[in-house]
């Protein structure tokens, strides 16, 4: 497994996501990720199963240390008051003391400023709580707005991004700073293990269009992919990513599947302003 090196942290990258994974079957599905070699694990508190999670990794037999581990603060508890309250019960259901990477999961601005959103975010890392920390679903310009109000290194902004979608904006910006992205939605709801072009590009290496997608953005500098899969017969695929390497022509060729409207993931109220497309 590679690792990405993004502002001092060091991140696998490839990660299990566990999105809309109830916490029955992270109890069934986690402990063969980790068997298959996952070692970076990302959940969230609105996802409502970090207990399991913290279930699975406690009766891993792993280190601590092995496992990269990251969660997310939820917009309810930005308010003061909320932050660290919020990080110290995911730390009690993941059953562990620190966080590798705490996020904070959407923009928002109505009731907390951004300054004081970080504010917390760096609070609970200089307590120990969070090894590192970052954003997610932000665009370029949070981003530059985030990084100038923030002490420690925000280390990777987590956002939307398949074969469908450019986010150009936003990787400049992550590695102008040094920092990294990490890619959430990979499948593009569905779409991307049918796509016929990846499909073609797979056949020459003997693998899906799934895992073009993945190692697509693997090969990207200062990218994290995750992948999530409630299917066994899947984590196998999902995990084969590092025994082939796509051309720089087949790069370029997913990079042109981009299309203005290929974006899957804007909530209303929680959106931000994006970067075009
Ligand atoms: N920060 C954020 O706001 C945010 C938003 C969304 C997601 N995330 C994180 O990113 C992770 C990944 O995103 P995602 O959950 O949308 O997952 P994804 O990796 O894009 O997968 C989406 C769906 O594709 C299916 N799939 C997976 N591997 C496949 C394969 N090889 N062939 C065909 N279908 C396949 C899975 O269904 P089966 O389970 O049926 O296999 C899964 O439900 C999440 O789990 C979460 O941790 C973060």
């Amino acid at each position: 497994m590679d690792d990405v090196l993004t502002r001092g942290a060091r991140i696998p990258a490839l990660g299990f996501g566990t999105f809309r994974m109830p916490g029955a079957e992270v109890l069934e599905i986690l402990p063969q990720a980790l068997k298959t070699g996952f070692r970076h694990v990302d959940t969230a508190q609105i996802y409502q199963n970090e207990a399991e999670v913290g279930e699975v990794l406690a009766a891993s037999g792993l280190a601590r240390g092995e496992i990269f581990l990251t969660t997310k603060v939820w917009i309810d508890n930005f308010p003061k008051g909320r932050f660290r309250l919020s990080v110290e019960e995911s730390l009690k259901k993941l059953k562990t003391d620190h966080v590798d990477l705490l996020l904070l999961h959407w923009p928002r601005f109505s009731d907390v400023p951004l300054a004081d959103q970080i504010g917390f975010l760096n609070e609970v890392r200089a307590a120990g709580l969070a090894k590192d920390v970052g954003v997610s679903n932000y665009s370029s310009e949070l981003m530059r707005k985030a990084d100038a109000l923030s002490a420690a290194p925000l280390v990777t902004n987590q956002i939307e991004y398949h074969p469908y979608l450019s986010q150009k904006a936003v990787l400049d910006q992550a590695r102008a700073g040094g920092g990294s992205i990490t890619a959430y939605y990979v499948m593009a709801d569905g779409a991307v293990p049918q796509d016929p072009e990846l499909r073609e590009i797979g056949a020459k290496y003997g693998k899906t269009a799934a895992q073009i997608a993945l190692r697509w953005i693997l090969q990207q500098p200062q990218a994290i992919a995750l992948s999530k899969t409630a299917k066994a017969e899947r984590l196998a695929e999902n995990f084969a990513l590092f025994d082939f390497a796509l051309t720089k022509e087949e790069m370029d060729r997913i990079h042109a599947l981009a299309r203005p409207e290929g974006r899957i993931v804007s909530p209303p109220g929680l959106a931000p302003e994006w970067d075009a497309a």
